[in-house]
């Protein structure tokens, strides 16, 4: 079975041709990075814009890369959101327009469905899964009980991981996009030179059962503010040290929950999902604490390997549509036309059981 992915839902136009949710057969991203850069972060009508000129492009070259033909398709999976409003338009609306010409199924993904089913392309996992999905728009803590199946037990309560260490980066003077310049310049910092809070929002004691699994990024990054405040100038190592404590308070908090969760929900697997999870330290310490766990060391952790189905892409989409596809054709999903997309839209059940 042939999908067609497209994601639009932020700064990227992407398009991809996976079989049967496994063989991806091309992949195109055109990320619109260099345009963000100059604002410092995305403004959504420019970021509308440069999907409207990219969609097609983007698509010619991915059927081309692959060597097939529009009509090769068994079904279409699309972005409908969360995301910017404006964006998610250019991709649902070509999406909509191309299945109804080619009168193919249009399977509509949830963008953060397709970040958790990115884990799917080079392992096949076993439920239950706790994911922890963390990127710039988004931060959830799921139990992933089965395809369709979910319980979210915990989201931000203000900025997403990824939102914060570009916030982070910004103050430092690092560019946008801040994780991937956060960890370069932690990597020669010494992160106890500064400490910086643990955001926890209780005290932290997972051996008397209180759990908290909500999360919130805004108020370390104020710490941040209010520590750098302090001097006029900095120097470039301290600066590393300072990135480098930001970068270990919220991989410690991220960290200790997920284990948490998947200990408290005896989950199979630990999944690790979206950009914040092409995180080398959040990676490093999530095994380190894994391993030295009672009764978890042998539960496995995943994280894509592929650090392109890390951050924002199309493949993802279209893997998410073959399992989603997949129950639609048993009658275990249903869904209309036109796809309407939601900017707002959640992590919420889709089976009929
Ligand atoms: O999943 P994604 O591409 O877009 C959203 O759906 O939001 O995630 C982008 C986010 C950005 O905030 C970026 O700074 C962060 O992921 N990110 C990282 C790293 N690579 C990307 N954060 C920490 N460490 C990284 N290596
Ligand atoms: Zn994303």
């Amino acid at each position: 079975m042939l999908i067609l992915g497209i994601e639009t839902s932020c700064d990227e136009t992407a398009a991809a041709l996976v079989e049967d949710g496994k063989k991806v057969l091309s992949h195109t991203m055109f990320s619109q990075i260099a345009t963000h850069r100059k604002t410092g972060g995305v403004v959504p009508e420019v970021a509308a814009r440069e999907h409207a000129v990219k969609i097609i492009p983007v698509i010619d070259k991915t059927f081309q890369q692959a060597g097939k033909k529009l009509t090769d398709i068994d079904a279409i999976a699309v972005t409908y959101g969360p995301g910017l409003i404006g964006s998610l338009l250019v991709g649902t609306t070509f999406a909509n327009t191309l299945a109804t010409v080619l009168k193919k199924p249009l399977i509509p993904v949830n963008h953060i469905e397709g970040h958790i089913y990115a884990n799917w392309l080079e392992n096949i996992p076993q439920f239950p899964i706790v994911v922890l999905t963390v990127s710039g728009g988004h931060n959830e803590l799921i139990l992933w009980k089965g395809h369709g199946s979910y319980r979210v037990l915990g989201s931000t309560l203000d900025d997403a991981a990824g939102e914060a260490f570009d916030k982070v980066a910004r103050l430092l003077g690092l560019p946008y996009p801040g994780g991937p310049a956060i960890q370069r310049v932690a990597a020669r910092g010494n992160p106890e030179k500064f400490p910086l809070p643990r955001p926890y929002l209780q005290p932290w004691n997972p051996e008397k059962n209180e759990h908290n699994f909500d999360f919130s990024f805004s108020g370390l990054k104020t710490a941040v503010l209010y520590l750098l405040r302090k001097k006029k100038h900095w120097t470039a190592q301290k600066k590393a040290d300072i990135a480098a404590s930001f970068q270990e308070s919220v991989c410690e908090v991220l960290s200790d929950k997920l284990l948490y969760a998947a200990k408290k929900y005896r989950a199979e697997e630990i999944h690790l999902a979206g950009g914040v999870s092409a995180n080398a330290r959040l990676r490093q310490m999530t095994e380190e604490k894994l391993q030295k766990i009672k009764n978890l060391h042998a539960v496995r952790l995943h994280a894509p390997q592929n650090l392109v189905l890390c951050t924002d892409n199309a493949i993802m989409i279209a893997i998410a549509g073959y399992y989603k596809y997949k129950a639609f054709k048993k009658g275990r999903f249903k869904y209309q036309r036109p796809l309407i997309p939601n900017p707002n839209l959640r992590v919420r059940n889709w089976v009929r059981r």
